[in-house]
């Protein structure tokens, strides 16, 4: 999967499955722009990358979604593929409105509202190239939650996938592809910024499997969709779980 000359946006690119997908487009010939709020992490991350645009930016600001999609012109003058990958998640009590509200402000914020308006902005560009969006979602968009809580981030995956089947129709016309990419449970510094009291120890014990997923492998599902082998697949949803959806209890 070769993909010279061709620019590509990963959103969260600082940790976990945005850094690896970086590293992942950056070795196979890309151009890429990593964005994240972490300095030192995104350039950690950008080291490991052959001369990538490093934007410090936050998702959940308006302007700073312009602004990636601006100087990513301004350098490369076009963009292919769109990584919607920056997400988190923040624990609210049901029972506890205060709690509750501001798990889902910062959750939707990010995980939903930056997604659409970085597909929003990207678009017109995307329409030029007839590129195409891989958006990370979650199995958490399809069950109940595991971890008391997470009542928000298991809504906002379940909209990203809405979103990705709406956004498939609205943009195909154009000739932009949009999928979904749902892994479980996979090693990064996700539980950790979540806060969460799980370990993988745990965590494993609830998929067929038996096992965590490492970032390199969704990274390299990610290249497969993004690439012209997925030209015929618009609208899917790729679960990527070791098999948290079919365990018999
Ligand atoms: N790990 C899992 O088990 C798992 C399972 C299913 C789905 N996912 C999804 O996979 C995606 C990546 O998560 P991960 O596991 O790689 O976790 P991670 O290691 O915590 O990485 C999350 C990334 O998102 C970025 N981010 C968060 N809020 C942001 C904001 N407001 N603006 C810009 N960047 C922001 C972080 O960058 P900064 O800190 O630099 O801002 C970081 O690069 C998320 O959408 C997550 O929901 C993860």
């Amino acid at each position: 999967m070769g993909f010279k000359n061709k620019v590509v946006i990963v959103t969260g690119a600082s940790s976990g499955i945005g850094a690896s997908t970086a590293i992942a487009f950056s070795a196979a010939g890309a151009e890429v722009v990593m964005v994240g709020r972490n300095e030192a992490k995104l350039k950690s991350v950008a080291a490991k990358c052959k001369n990538p645009l490093v934007l410090i930016a936050d998702m959940r600001k308006d302007d700073d979604v312009k602004r990636i999609m601006d100087q990513t012109i301004k350098k490369f003058g076009r963009l292919d593929i769109l990584i919607n990958n920056a997400g988190l998640s923040s624990t609210g009590d049901i029972m506890d409105s205060e709690s509750m509200m501001k798990s889902y402000d910062i959750i939707m914020d990010t995980n939903v509202r930056g997604l659409v308006h970085m597909t929003s902005v990207a678009s017109p560009h995307l329409a030029k190239t007839k590129g195409n969006i891989v958006n990370i979602s979650s199995v958490a968009a399809l069950i109940t939650p595991t971890f008391k809580g997470t009542i928000n981030y298991y809504v906002s995956k379940a909209a990203v996938n809405h979103f990705t089947a709406c956004a498939a129709a609205e943009l195909a016309p154009h000739g932009i592809r949009v999928n979904t990419i749902s892994p479980g449970p996979v090693r990064t510094d996700f539980i950790a910024n979540a806060k969460l009291d799980a370990d993988y120890d745990y965590i494993k014990t609830k998929n067929a499997l038996n096992r965590i997923t490492e970032p390199e492998e969704i990274a390299d599902l990610i290249l497969f969709v993004a690439s012209d082998k997925g030209k015929g697949v618009t609208g899917s949803n790729f679960l990527s779980d070791n098999g948290m959806l079919v365990k018999r209890s």
